[in-house]
């Protein structure tokens, strides 16, 4: 088959051929139609992420046509439209991953190939609203949003939300669920014109980080929120304390700006602040994110297609920043 691989810490994926996946017993290859980019590609790319080994087939998310099973007793989904849940080896206690998690893409090869081997209980049906190439943007940051938005920050009806960030693939699936729960959902952004592709997704308003006192000027449209979604931290996330309501809180999955070393602890227990932070998310909570995709009609925000052999290029476009939405590579 042929993939795009990595060979090393800041080289160029190399689009070539090498061996098909042969799948364990509890396996099933899928035969990938589309696959899309996360940022953690772009860390491992750079080194910059733990667990590092290559070769390696990155590319968390897929979506395809079940082609083979390690056993007959999976043999029934050969045939299936399957999108694929890269979260492996959750485990038992679905409030946190066991000790042996690992995300599809690192070290297990992952989805920018035309084939790849995954265990059969983590392929579901491909939702029928969907192409190859939306269903493949979902994955791993509608999972991601899904955990931190819905369950750890537990957003309900009529709530006010911020969501940082807007042009992120996971952000926008933040917002994306947020709107279709009946929040009031503000953003923010690098961008100005990301923002209004925000407001265009139903959000109320929003504020471009990079101005001056641009947390007060969302306090002043917002009222302050109830809950926040980060994946930015640094220094910034103190100012999410300031912005937030009494009582609120604040998930995040990400520290895009690093580690937070500013920030008044008191203005956190004094207004009996909740700090969570969200990894992934459980089987049960893939089920449940395509449920409610599957229920509102949520569309991913696809930025742009690449075919597979351009790979390297989409990893460019995603390091640089320039997206809105989901960088998804076409293979054909
Ligand atoms: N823990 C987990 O399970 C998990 C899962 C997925 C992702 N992540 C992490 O979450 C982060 C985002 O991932 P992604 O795949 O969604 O990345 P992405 O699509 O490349 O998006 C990058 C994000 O960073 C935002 N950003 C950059 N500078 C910012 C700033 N100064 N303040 C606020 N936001 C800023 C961008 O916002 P604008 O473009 O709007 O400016 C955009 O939302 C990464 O650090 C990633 O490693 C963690």
């Amino acid at each position: 088959m042929k993939a795009s691989i990595l060979k090393g810490i800041n080289q160029a994926l190399v689009f070539e051929e090498t061996s098909s996946p042969v799948p364990e017993a509890d396996e099933v290859v899928v035969k990938v139609k589309a696959a899309a980019l996360n940022h953690r590609d772009v860390w491992i790319q750079k080194g910059q992420y733990a667990g590092l080994v290559f070769p390696i087939i990155l590319g968390s998310d897929g979506s395809g046509i079940v082609s083979a099973s390690g056993s007959e007793a999976n043999k029934h989904l050969i045939g299936k439209e399957v999108i694929i849940n890269p979260s492996l080896n959750w485990g038992e206690n679905p409030r946190v991953q066991a000790k042996d998690y690992i995300i599809l893409g690192l070290p297990k090869n992952g989805c920018l190939a035309e084939e790849v081997s995954i265990p059969a209980r983590l392929v579901h049906e491909k939702p029928s609203h969907l192409s190859f190439e939306q269903a493949a943007a979902l994955p791993l940051a509608g999972l991601t949003a899904y955990r931190a938005a819905m369950v750890r920050a537990a957003i309900k009806p009529g709530e006010t939300v911020l969501v940082t960030g807007a042009g992120g693939g996971v952000a926008l699936f933040c917002i994306q669920y947020a709107v279709a729960q009946g929040c009031k959902v503000f953003v923010t952004s690098g961008s100005n014109e990301k923002i209004e592709k925000a407001m265009a997704l139903g959000a109320i308003g929003g504020v471009n980080y990079k101005n001056e006192d641009w947390h007060k000027a969302l306090v002043k449209i917002s009222g302050g929120f109830d809950a926040t979604i980060d994946s930015a931290c640094g220094d910034n996330f103190a100012k999410l304390a300031d912005m937030a309501k009494p009582g609120g809180r604040i998930a995040f999955y990400g520290a895009t700006l690093g580690a937070f070393n500013s920030g008044v602890p008191a203005k956190i227990f004094w207004k009996q602040l909740d700090i969570l932070g969200s990894t992934m998310g459980n089987d049960e909570e893939f089920k449940a994110m395509l449920e409610f995709v599957n229920k509102h009609k949520i569309f991913p925000v696809v930025d742009e297609v690449f075919p597979l052999a351009n790979a390297e290029e989409a990893m460019r476009k995603m390091d640089e920043g320039k997206q809105f939405g989901k960088i998804v590579l076409n293979i054909e």
